[in-house]
């Protein structure tokens, strides 16, 4: 199946059982608590509170998301900065018309993977909440007993804590519960949440015990199926690299035959999909700068330069990789074409500009750091340096610092960065003084 088939499917699968389809929103949020959107429920997270949804209680989307979290594994077989995600979703339960939450939420993941995608049940693992004391959540037996109903064998069903089995809230406050997830062959596919409390504090918050949850009056249902880990098992591969969504940017990169293509796995990888991620942030108005969305994408476009260097790509496969991931998605996104011409001179001009220092920087670091090599550790005030100086990222240099088994000392790193900001906020104010 195509991975234009796979799309179709889920969502003629979500219209047919009423809800309504709903268009991305930007990856630049209404929500400002976060930098990029990075999940489907985002554009919807008012209509768990106060507010009415005006497209119905139930509705289904396919989400542009963008997570920078893991942006160092990117390179193994799954991990991405730019994803889909395909996801249901449920308002107002239960007054509300239309709504649902546990039985029917867990009906829909069962038809769609088993009947309709074909997963057979051995493939299939489920995780429910197991509950967690410290926040007086109770255990999830409601959804044990769901999917026990749908033929499901307990053997196949497990309980995750709260790290795993609790989404949310995103930001600093807002809806969040208990989960279950399907897992396809070992990979976690799709998170169904059901949002039944509202936290007053951000995640790491309601991680740490310091949350008040309280129960919401209307509860929700809230879906994610990562699309790329969806080709990837229907299209039986062994990484999302490899799938349809992938081939055409991978090919196009292999196109002129510079570099060998076994050893160089990561890069080429690591390039694919920091261009993605680089041309649909570009498309939805961030420009390269050194603070917040900016400084995120001028990292993906920094990482891009040197593993292209690396590579021998010639700067001309900008060109082209960018015309390869327009062809893909311009059916989905139109104001990538229209974008073209902005996201490619905002490419060669960071190019341009820093391509030469950070080639520069780079192998600075790479010898710089020899003289740390024998207890592994480098001191932070000297990577601070060689980012201030050179524009060498902290990613690269990580990454590079990995790739020899070393560590930069983070703490002395961030420890360097505050007083470099605190020293610039006094030269500022000294500046305005009169
Ligand atoms: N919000 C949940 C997630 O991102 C489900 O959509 O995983």
């Amino acid at each position: 199946m195509t991975y234009q088939e796979i799309r179709k499917k889920f969502l003629d699968f979500f219209e047919k059982q009423g809800h309504k389809i709903m268009p991305s929103s930007l990856l630049i949020p209404e929500d400002q608590s976060v930098l990029f959107t990075s999940a489907g429920m985002q554009q919807f997270k008012k209509y768990y509170l106060d507010s009415t949804s005006p497209c119905g209680n139930r509705v289904s989307s396919i989400q542009k998301c963008l997570r920078t979290v893991d942006i160092n594994e990117v390179g193994d077989e799954s991990h991405l900065t730019f994803f889909e995600m395909l996801g249901n979703f449920s308002f107002n339960f239960p007054e509300g018309e239309a709504s649902y939450f546990k039985e029917e939420a867990i009906r829909f993941g069962y038809e769609l993977i088993v009947k309709d995608f074909n997963i057979p049940l051995e493939r299939i693992k489920i995780s429910v909440f197991r509950g967690d004391l410290k926040n007086n959540v109770p255990e999830d037996r409601e959804s044990l007993e769901i999917w026990k109903s749908f033929g499901i064998s307990e053997d196949r069903i497990f309980f995750g804590d709260i790290k795993d089995n609790f989404w949310g809230p995103t930001g600093s406050n807002g809806p969040c519960g208990p989960t279950t997830e399907i897992h396809i062959d070992g990979i976690e596919i799709w998170n169904i949440v059901f949002n039944e409390y509202l936290s007053d504090v951000s995640r790491d918050g309601l991680l740490n015990g310091s949350a008040k949850l309280l129960p919401l009056r209307r509860k929700g249902v809230d879906t994610g199926m990562g699309l790329e880990r969806l080709i990837l098992v229907l299209q039986n591969q062994e990484s999302v690299f490899e799938t349809d969504l992938f081939i055409p940017i991978i090919t196009e990169l292999r196109g002129k035959n510079l570099y060998d293509y076994k050893s160089n796995q990561r890069s080429e990888r690591i390039i694919a999909d920091h261009l993605k991620a680089s041309v649909f942030v570009i498309s939805d108005g961030v420009m390269p700068s050194n603070i917040e969305r900016g400084y995120i994408l001028r990292r993906l476009i920094r990482k891009i330069m040197r593993h292209s260097e690396k590579l021998n790509l010639p700067q001309d496969f900008l060109q082209r990789s960018l015309e390869t991931i327009i062809n893909i998605y311009k059916e989905y996104y139109p104001e990538l074409n229209k974008n073209k011409e902005k996201i490619l001179n905002i490419f060669n001009e960071e190019f341009q500009k820093f391509g030469k220092a950070l080639d520069k920087g780079t192998k600075e670091f790479e010898k710089g750091i020899i003289e740390f090599k024998s207890n592994g550790i480098i001191p932070g005030p000297y990577a601070f340096n060689i980012q201030q100086s050179m524009g060498v990222t902290f990613d690269i240099m990580e990454d590079i610092a990995k790739g020899k088994g070393m560590k930069i000392d983070i703490d002395g790193f961030k420890e360097e960065e505050k007083k470099h900001k605190e020293i610039s906020k006094i030269s500022q104010e000294k500046k305005f003084r009169r």
